[in-house]
């Protein structure tokens, strides 16, 4: 009874093929959300506040949504971004995604806490196949450079310091479902309390004195970029820039940490205008994540600035539910969503994408 994969026609409908597929732990631990769930369920309705202003009469017969992201010319403006725990849905884990990945040829970022070693994961890309690497910063700084380093001379693109998360967030879902998988062979070690659920077990070595201060020691042990994830406020994009960071990811981590929090976009948003009031809307690269689920809200966040969008909870569905035939098409699915809608706004590249072509008068800023 199981729908056959070419009945699933948007990103929506493998969560709900997952729903009713997946072990009940591994759903609650990637379904859940903060407290209430109201970020995580905003994170997609805000794009909904938003509406297009397309334009007529242009020549779209060719559409090329090719992009860069920190350098790596990628096939779509989306990225996979860093989820921890792939093997609670997939026994194979976040291999699966990294095939996915290089057959579609976008970027898929490394979490610190991935089921499958990092060694795994790399070996697992093919050729000059491009991959970023989520970091979770350890208390014993030593452990962390050991991370960095060795990320670094396997040649991982970029480094994203996740910053939103000094103490994981209490999703209760996950809680009341107890964490008794051992779907991971993470870093964290033998001293992990399971009744708080997935997330906290796995989570206790974060180090929730990281503070701006330790920027200037990540410059000096790597080359790799940087790119602080979870940003939620134009102050601290701004500060960041003068930290010298090559970017940041605005997100508040899929709503699983600090319930209402703002959406990604709805920052967005706020943090464009003024970066181009001072003239810094290209002296950093800016990410969006939370709520990606068309193609639509990717143009949405490239018209008012992003340079791309990462994508967690569909593919994690895609690939519980169908393995890696699961997340080759939901990609699939959202290239030609792309084309098609690229087209009728009326724009044949990725460079035309602007503010005009969006209406934000829907969004609270205003
Ligand atoms: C995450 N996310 C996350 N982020 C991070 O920096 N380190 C991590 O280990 C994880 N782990 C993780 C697990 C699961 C199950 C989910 C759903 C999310 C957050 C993730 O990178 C991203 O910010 C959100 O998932 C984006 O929202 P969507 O696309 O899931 O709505």
């Amino acid at each position: 009874r199981m729908p056959i994969l070419e009945q699933c026609y948007n990103l929506m409908d493998f969560e709900a093929v997952a729903r009713n597929v997946m072990k009940k732990t591994a759903w609650a631990y990637y379904s859940s959300g903060a407290d209430d769930e109201i970020t995580m369920r905003e994170n997609h309705s805000a794009f909904h506040k938003i509406w297009f202003r397309p334009r007529v009469l242009v020549d779209v017969e060719k559409i090329d949504f090719t992009t860069t992201m920190l350098g790596t010319k990628v096939d779509i403006p989306f990225y996979v971004t860093a989820t921890a725990l792939g093997k609670l849905g997939n026994p194979e884990g976040e291999v699966v995604l990294t095939r996915a990945a290089k057959k579609h040829n976008v970027i898929q970022m490394i979490p610190t806490l991935a089921s499958c070693s990092f060694d795994e994961i790399m070996d697992a890309a093919e050729g000059d196949q491009v991959q970023w690497m989520q970091l979770y910063v350890n208390k014993d700084r030593e452990i962390t450079k050991k991370i960095v380093q060795h990320a670094e001379k396997r040649c991982c693109k970029g480094l994203f310091i996740t910053v939103d998360a000094p103490q994981l967030g209490r999703r209760e879902k996950d809680m009341r479902s107890k964490f008794t998988d051992t779907g991971s062979n993470v870093q964290a070690g033998s001293s992990t309390d399971n009744s708080q659920g997935a997330a906290r077990a796995i989570s206790s070595f974060i180090d929730p004195g990281l503070s701006w201060k330790d920027i200037p020691w990540f410059q000096s042990i790597t080359k790799m970029p940087i790119i602080l994830k979870g940003v939620q406020r134009v102050e601290d994009v701004i500060r960041a820039i003068e930290s010298g960071v090559q970017g940041v990811v605005l997100s508040n981590h899929g709503g699983r940490q600090l319930d209402f929090a703002r959406s990604g976009i709805e920052v967005l948003a706020e943090v464009m205008p003024v970066l181009r009031e001072r003239g810094w809307e290209n002296r950093i690269e800016i990410f969006v994540d939370g709520g990606v689920r068309r193609a639509t809200d990717i143009i949405k966040a490239l018209c008012l600035g992003a340079k791309g969008v990462g994508i967690g909870r569909p593919f994690l569905y895609a690939m519980s539910a169908y393995g890696q035939p699961g997340v080759d098409r939901a990609m699939q699915l959202l290239k030609d969503e792309m084309e098609m809608n690229m087209r009728l706004i009326g724009c044949s590249s990725v460079e035309q994408l602007n503010p005009t072509l969006v209406d934000t008068r829907g969004l609270s800023m205003h």
